[in-house]
């Protein structure tokens, strides 16, 4: 395993639509792996394949159970994501990226969505969740269709500058204030 270097606005791949994953290859299971351990690396919440240069349709995500305990919580991997439902009720707030350093931003969210996929065995799974771990999961899927959080916010004047390397725990922060 590797932690991979993140990839930042202006970069093409950013803007690419990601191709679905065919056959979990020797490469893509190394791929999961150095995603999980390049998340975690960057004290990110979630993170796509795009972002490591590789645009292919695999997302991770781990967003903290308890705040409190580092590295509590499900460590979910999705390849080939789709959100089959989402709720029509929508929330307000901050989000971060790592491919978007120094910058955080409110965005609106479906608030509860139903996401299936793939897991890292190549098994169909489906997913129910909301609120924080939703809105991660909207943010990730985003990217495999070139989608930035920065092309969503509610307002150009809800951008705003934080310290480098504090993107996703700023917003962590944001999020579980309120
Ligand atoms: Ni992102």
């Amino acid at each position: 395993m590797a932690v991979r270097e993140v990839i930042t606005v202006g970069h093409p791949t950013l803007r690419q639509v990601a191709e679905p994953v065919k056959t979990l290859t020797p490469e893509v299971r190394t791929l999961i792996a150095d995603m999980i351990e390049t998340m975690h690396a960057y004290r990110g919440v979630g993170l796509a394949a795009v972002q490591v240069n590789v645009p292919l349709r695999v997302i991770v995500v781990h967003v903290p159970e308890d705040e409190e305990i580092p590295g509590s919580g499900p460590v979910y991997v999705m390849l080939n994501p789709v959100i089959a439902r989402r709720s029509r009720d929508t929330e307000r707030d901050m989000e971060g990226c790592l491919s978007v350093p120094g910058y955080i931003g409110e965005v609106e969210r479906a608030r509860r969505i139903i996401v299936r996929g793939l897991d890292e065995h190549g098994k169909r799974y489906e997913l129910d969740v909301e609120g924080y771990v939703a809105r991660v999961f909207q943010h990730e899927i985003d990217h495999l269709n070139g989608i930035l959080y920065t092309d969503r916010l509610t307002s150009m004047e809800k951008l705003y500058p934080v310290a480098q390397g504090e993107e996703e725990a700023a917003e962590l922060e944001q999020a579980q204030k309120g």
